[in-house]
């Protein structure tokens, strides 16, 4: 029935990076459409906590503790999750940092923390997954690129690099793995209010900056990337794969230069 498309009843979704942002939103809105959500986290607290609200909602959900640079608890904790569910439905992967310099100011130690967890942790989120959804021969997972995986701006060259990263491994995962049935894609979020983003919500000057470049003249809420990541978590999106759904209030759609008079 046209009505149950976007249903998550009966999956396990896991969502790393559940504790706060856009993952937090994310797990809440997987557990309202009918999924149980594993909650995980570096924070487990933070898991904990997101897990608890669930519950508290009626909703099913348990939380633990990852670390995306840690591939060996990585293994263990998703390995753990399908032995206890006798499957493994959905990941969704949110966690990515960025530190914003010059490129001639950047120490490679810095592009390798960057580097490290949006595109080594995730790959390696994405390989534990594909592990256990190609023999069960159905699955989606949803990754988290960015609006920066195709304009950019001073200060954010690796950040940028790691965000179109992420684009080429969705597509790559999903040649690889829709033979198998399962599916890979990612959401290009727009600038969104999370704690990834704070200092620049400090900044008014920025933060406006930001709201002006953007049609919508906002920012976007977490809650706000959570209705395409469940599309794609669910049957509705049976014959998407490898590609990016941009969830980016008009960003890419408008060069931003001039409102001509009258218009
Ligand atoms: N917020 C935005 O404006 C925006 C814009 C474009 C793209 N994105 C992308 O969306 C995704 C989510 O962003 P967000 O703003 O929700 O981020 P966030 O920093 O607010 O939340 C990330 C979560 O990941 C967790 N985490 C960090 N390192 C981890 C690790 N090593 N292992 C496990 N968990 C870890 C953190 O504890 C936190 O709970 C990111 O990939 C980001 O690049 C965000």
């Amino acid at each position: 029935m046209a009505s149950d498309m976007f249903s998550l009843d009966g999956k396990v979704v896991t969502v790393v990076g559940a504790g706060a942002g856009i993952g937090e939103a994310v797990a809440l809105a997987a557990a309202a459409q009918g999924a149980h959500v594993v909650c995980l986290d570096l924070n487990a607290g933070h898991a904990e906590a997101t897990a608890a609200r669930i519950v508290k909602d009626g909703g099913r959900s348990e939380a633990g503790t990852i670390d995306l640079g840690d591939e060996t608890q990585i293994d263990g904790s998703f390995q753990r999750i399908a032995d206890a569910h006798g499957r493994f439905d959905g990941l969704v992967c949110t966690p990515a940092i960025n530190v914003r310099k010059p490129i001639l100011k950047y120490s490679l130690a810095e592009f390798d923390k960057v580097v490290s967890l949006n595109l080594r942790g995730n790959f390696a989120a994405l390989m534990a997954a594909g592990r256990l959804m190609t023999p069960q021969k159905s699955g989606s997972i949803v990754l988290f690129s960015s609006i920066r995986s195709i304009v950019t701006e001073p200060g954010q060259a690796v950040y940028s690099m790691t965000k179109a990263g992420i684009l080429q491994l969705a597509k790559s995962a999903a040649t690889e793995w829709a033979p198998m049935g399962v599916r890979v894609n990612a959401i290009g979020p727009g600038v969104t209010e999370t704690p990834l983003t704070a200092p620049i919500k400090a900044n008014a000057d920025w933060y406006n900056a930001y709201a002006a470049k953007n049609p919508m003249n906002r920012w976007a809420q977490p809650s706000e990337m959570a209705g395409a990541t469940v599309f794609l978590l669910s049957d509705a999106a049976s014959y998407v794969t490898g590609t990016i759904i941009y969830v980016d209030g008009g960003w890419l759609a408008a060069d931003g230069r001039f409102t001509p008079p009258g218009m």
